[in-house]
């Protein structure tokens, strides 16, 4: 297992340029198994998703070769219609072969994917919107199977507007006879991005990025090509990770319309900001100043994916509490008691008026933070020392507070962080960071 040794304090300086979104290209890339011709995708980024989402292709029958950032997936023999659950409980996004596969075949089983670091994550929701075209839902060692004699399309409210459930029927209503509305739709801009990718494949989607989903069903899809949009949780964080070291960065290749959220509360703690169409400039002078409170939203909210981030920079400012209202996952704050160790200050918040003081939900569990807000009191500073990654965010939460921390970090686990940002320690040895990889 690799580590990350960190040698903090110096300031990021110089030009990154952004890979492509991750969140997208696992959706894209799982699309491509709605049609029997050739799909090119580009601007693919180099991670362990990446690697698990091609392993699944193959596994269920394509050919997948990969240049670079492009990959290209090719037909090679009939499709499965069953996903492993070696690679399933890899990656959780593998679920999303439920939509296109129940397409095709009206039929498909996926091993229920379980928890995670950050929370129970049921697919409750994909389930529902499943039986309303016309799916059974039964259960299975584990296994969820969809099976259908017919399906038509639905008007379907989903409870919450999940990213994963909105994609999932998105993948499948494309090829079901009739129209489909998904109402409450998630609006993120990977939506947008895989609604492009599918209409560019002859599907007919409209109102992506909007609450009211519109699709046609079509009888069969055909090959295409796409480049998927930059990484907003990567952009998000190297700006963060500017911020706290005091830097001037350069991103290039960004959507800054995808970080707006993000840039709000930055210039806001001081921030110098240049926006670009496809290019962002930030500097920070001074220490981070505080902002009052943050509560992750839905897009375009704040991003959960940049709470922990977020809470590493509250704690590099001089005085006052930044309140972090985490509101899409129950349990994401694992990374508050890895920042513990290097000198943060951060407490569970009460329990708001009228709800019980013994609540569990609310009250530190096994030394850790749990429940959905925590207090940073902000001290200016961190020292380092051994911490461990907990998922993808808060691995990137640690290294933001190594970079800017005095002294030395080590981070273990960093298979979390490699499952979403590519080649990160390069990146920020490109700006002047002192980060190495070495093996545990
Ligand atoms: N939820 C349900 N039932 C469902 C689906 C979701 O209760 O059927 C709940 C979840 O448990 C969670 C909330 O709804 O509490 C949001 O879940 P959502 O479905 O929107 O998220 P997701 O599709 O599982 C994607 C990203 C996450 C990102 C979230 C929110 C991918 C592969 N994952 O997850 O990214 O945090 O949307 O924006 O796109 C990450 O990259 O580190 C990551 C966790």
């Amino acid at each position: 297992m690799d580590k990350f040794i960190i040698d903090g304090g110096r300031s990021l300086k110089g030009t990154i340029t952004i890979s492509g979104s991750k969140n997208a290209s696992l959706p894209i890339l799982l699309s491509t198994l709605l049609t029997q011709e050739i799909c090119t995708i580009h601007q693919v980024p180099v991670s362990r998703d990446i690697n698990t989402t091609i392993r699944l292709l193959e596994y269920l029958g394509k050919k997948v070769e990969r240049l670079g950032h492009s990959i290209k997936v090719s037909p090679r023999r009939p499709l499965k219609t069953y996903a492993p659950y070696d690679l399933v409980k890899q990656m959780r996004a593998s679920v999303l072969v439920a939509g296109p596969l129940l397409a095709r075949f009206k039929k498909v089983r996926v091993p229920l994917p379980g928890g995670c670091a950050i929370g129970l994550r049921p697919i409750n929701i994909h389930l529902e919107g499943f039986k309303a075209l016309g799916a059974s839902v039964s259960y299975q060692k584990g296994d969820v199977i969809l099976k259908a004699n017919r399906l038509k399309g639905a008007s379907i409210k989903l409870p919450f507007p999940s990213v994963g459930a909105t994609e999932n029927l998105l993948m499948s209503s494309v090829l079901i006879p009739g129209r489909t509305r998904i109402q409450n739709a998630a609006r993120e801009p990977e939506i947008v991005d895989l609604a492009d990718f599918l209409n560019r494949m002859g599907a007919k989607i409209r109102g992506a990025g909007k609450s009211v989903i519109h699709i046609v069903g079509v009888k069969e899809l055909h090959g295409a090509w796409h480049a998927v949009i930059p990484d907003r949780i990567e952009v998000g964080t190297f700006l963060i990770a500017c911020s706290a070291t005091g830097g001037d960065l350069i991103l290039e290749g960004t959507c800054p319309e995808h970080v707006g959220a993000l840039l709000k509360k930055l210039k806001a703690c001081g921030a110098v900001l240049d926006i670009f169409p496809n290019r962002i400039r930030i500097r920070m002078k001074s220490r981070p100043r505080t902002i009052g409170e943050i509560k992750t939203e839905v897009f375009p909210g704040f991003p959960t994916d940049l709470q922990a981030p977020w809470m590493t920079l509250m704690c590099f400012s001089r005085q006052g509490r930044c309140r972090i209202q985490e509101n899409i996952f129950e349990k994401r704050f694992m990374h508050a008691a890895e920042l513990a160790r290097m000198g943060a200050q951060i407490s569970v918040a009460p329990p708001p008026a009228g709800e019980a003081k013994s609540a569990p939900s609310r009250r530190s569990v096994g030394g850790g933070v749990d429940g959905t807000t925590v207090v940073v009191h902000g001290t200016g500073h961190l020292y380092g020392a051994p911490v461990m990654a907990s998922d993808i965010r808060a691995g990137a939460a640690l290294i933001v507070a190594g970079l800017a921390a005095r002294g030395r970090t080590e981070i273990s686990r960093v298979y979390h962080i490699d499952r979403g940002y590519e080649k990160i320690e390069e990146k920020l040895q490109g700006v002047g960071a002192r980060i190495k990889r070495v093996k545990e």
